[in-house]
């Protein structure tokens, strides 16, 4: 690309292709995924010379992030759109699914302020929760509003106002239907009407309406968000329709080929400040036996060009691409969140905040987490990260009201994590420890366990003993086999440094060691990345992380007194991104 790059300078300079050609010298190229890591549905809007990008978060909390980016490469989480249980009271603590939650969020400017329509899935007795938030500063968690509700008859709402019709406001939801809504009061029009059945792919949905040159475009994902996934579109003169199909859709999909990024759909369209057109949607990397992809559906970006009255044509999703000039590299971006690919060096001084890219599995109960003249303070919860399967007799196992877990996605194929553990349990059960999680069926654990005298055959004592214990849950063939090992006598009463690394591209390594002297280290278990791809987590992706629990000691909701874990030295550091199956870039990219 270098060489091409000059050669084209070279022959402008000489004035023989001139314009044609410096066009292609300025012809950008770039990396995807340009949001690594578990980033699902992104939707997409450019302000002012600012981009901003929400994406699905299911019940992972605070959810629908905020991204924003002057170049479309660095993207800065800029607040969270649900960041606070007074928003929807109740809601995250009666959500058992794994996979409810937020879905497929769409981001618009209009008139001096932000929206974000979304629909929360999973509580039964009240069906879809249709959410529109509102925000004139989107830097801000706090500003955001408590949302209005509606109750949409299907998921993933688009936001469309049609100014050529006395700014009627519009929702397009999966099917694909329409319906007018009152943004005051969320009331909308009945009966919905019928837009397009897609080309008959498999849940025509992420539907986008824009309007351009006459045109009402419904740009929408079918195939389902596997495999089959797609991009097609079709236009009205009207914006109820009738619908024409594009004779050449689908516009961009990866299906039926050898591609590394696979699962190509769902996406949405906006322009840079010099009016050129770009998409972003998801895709996941799927190495090529199509079982290991830890981080799920990533976020990428890709050029369109859409000229006047004709079809948008989209760049195929690589992971190379080349496109439009991107606007100049920035980083200068309002906000004290951490950019998505920055590397994490936490240190928790005592009052500062928890950093703004960790999450929690639902709404923390009150008090879990703090940050304290020990670092970062985690009161354990009585269910482990597994819980106990829903019932109504143990409500508080479930892990419903309140999992004692913190993490921040994976956003590199390979990296090292690891945090400085000070523990001091009393009674037996009472555990601290990190974790690779995609769902509470799906996680591998390393933990520092309080275990029963006689648990580590063949030695039996007198007191419990503190144990280094790896664990894991799910996978198809069933999760490796526990491990316990004694904590070494000689790293007793000083932290301990415990470690999560990818061995490679397809298994994590987990370890530990004393944090005053690395060369002590123990590697307590090995799993596979399959583990936590898909299958029970296919619409979520791994967060890496720490948690402490009690493993369900204790009475109701509370575990007994105790074993409060204090987490330091949170490092995450990207070591490299894969971009096909046999091709890396490192992580430092400027
Ligand atoms: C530059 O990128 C745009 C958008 O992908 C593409 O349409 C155009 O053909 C490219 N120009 C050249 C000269 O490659
Ligand atoms: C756009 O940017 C200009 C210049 O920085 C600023 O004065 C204006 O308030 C901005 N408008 C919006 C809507 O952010
Ligand atoms: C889509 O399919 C439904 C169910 O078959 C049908 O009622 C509706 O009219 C179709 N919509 C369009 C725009 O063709
Ligand atoms: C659009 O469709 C509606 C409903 O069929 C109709 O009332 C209206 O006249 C149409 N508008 C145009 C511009 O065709
Ligand atoms: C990856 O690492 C795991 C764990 O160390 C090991 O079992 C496996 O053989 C490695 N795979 C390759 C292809 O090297
Ligand atoms: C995990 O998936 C299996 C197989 O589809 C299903 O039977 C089980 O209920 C799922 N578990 C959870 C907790 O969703
Ligand atoms: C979680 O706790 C339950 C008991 O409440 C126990 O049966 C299970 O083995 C634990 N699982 C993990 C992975 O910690």
């Amino acid at each position: 690309m270098k060489m091409k790059f000059s050669w084209n300078i070279t022959s402008a300079l000489w004035g023989s292709i001139g314009l044609l050609a410096l066009a292609q010298a300025d012809n950008s190229t770039y990396y995807n995924p340009t949001l690594p890591g578990w980033h699902s549905d992104p939707s997409c809007a450019q302000v002012n010379g600012t981009f901003f990008c929400v994406t699905s978060t299911f019940i992972s909390f605070p959810g629908l992030p905020v991204y924003a980016s002057k170049d479309l490469l660095d993207w800065k989480l800029v607040s969270h759109v649900w960041n606070r249980e007074s928003q929807l009271p109740g809601v995250s603590w009666e959500t058992p699914g794994q996979q409810d939650g937020m879905y497929a969020a769409t981001i618009r400017y209009h008139e001096g302020e932000f929206y974000v329509i979304c629909e929360y899935l999973g509580i039964s007795s009240r069906g879809i929760v249709g959410v529109v938030f509102r925000t004139t500063d989107p830097f801000s968690d706090a500003s955001w509003s408590d949302p209005v509700t509606f109750a949409p008859s299907s998921i993933d709402p688009d936001l469309f106002w049609d100014d050529d019709d006395d700014g009627k406001v519009y929702v397009a939801t999966q099917g694909v239907v329409l319906q007018e809504i009152d943004l005051a009061t969320g009331a909308l029009s009945q009966p919905p009407v019928s837009l397009w059945n897609g080309t008959g792919g498999a849940w025509p949905e992420g539907p986008h309406l824009y309007k351009k040159d006459g045109y009402y475009y419904l740009m929408i994902a079918e195939g389902g968000t596997e495999l089959d996934h797609s991009i097609t579109i079709a236009r009205s003169r009207n914006i109820t329709g009738p619908y024409e199909s594009y004779e050449h859709n689908p516009i961009l999909t990866n299906r039926g080929t050898a591609e590394y990024f696979q699962t190509v759909g769902h996406g949405d369209l906006f322009q840079d400040p010099a009016g050129n057109w770009w998409g972003m949607c998801l895709a996941t990397r799927i190495g090529p036996a199509r079982e290991v992809y830890p981080m799920g559906r990533e976020a990428v970006l890709f050029a369109a060009t859409w000229d006047e009255g004709a079809w948008p044509v989209l760049q195929p999703v690589r992971g190379a691409m080349s496109g439009w000039a991107l606007p100049p590299r920035s980083r200068d971006i309002p906000g004290d969140g951490p950019f998505n690919s920055d590397d994490d060096v936490y240190d928790f001084a005592a009052g500062t905040a928890i950093p703004r890219n960790l999450v929690h599995w639902r709404v923390p109960r009150e008090g879990t987490f703090s940050v304290t003249g020990g670092g970062l303070e985690i009161v354990p919860s009585r269910n482990n990260l597994t819980g106990t399967p829903l019932s109504t007799s143990t409500p508080e196992l479930s892990g419903q009201s309140g999992l004692a877990f913190i993490g921040r996605r994976q956003t590199d194929t390979l990296f090292s994590f690891s945090v400085d553990l000070s523990f001091a349990p009393e009674v037996v059960g009472q555990e601290a420890g990190v974790t690779v999680f995609l769902t509470q069926v799906n996680h591998i654990d390393l933990g520092v366990v309080l275990l029963e005298p006689d648990a580590i055959s063949p030695a039996p004592r007198a007191e419990p003993q503190l144990a280094l214990r790896f664990r894991a849950e799910g996978g198809a063939g069933g999760p490796p086999a526990p491990n316990t090992v004694p904590v070494p006598a000689e790293w007793a009463g000083s932290p301990i440094r415990l470690q999560i690394e990818t061995a490679n591209v397809t298994h994590y390594s987990l370890a530990a060691m004393a944090a005053s002297d690395p060369e002590s280290q123990i590697i307590v278990g090995t799993a596979s990345a399959a583990l936590v791809s898909g299958g029970n987590g296919s619409f979520v992706g791994s967060l890496v992380g720490a948690y402490a629990t009690c493993n369900g000691a204790g009475t109701g909701v509370d575990c007994p007194e105790g074993g409060t874990a204090h987490f330091g030295r949170w490092r995450y550091t990207g070591v490299a991104q894969y971009i096909a199956a046999d091709e890396s870039i490192p992580k430092a990219r400027g």
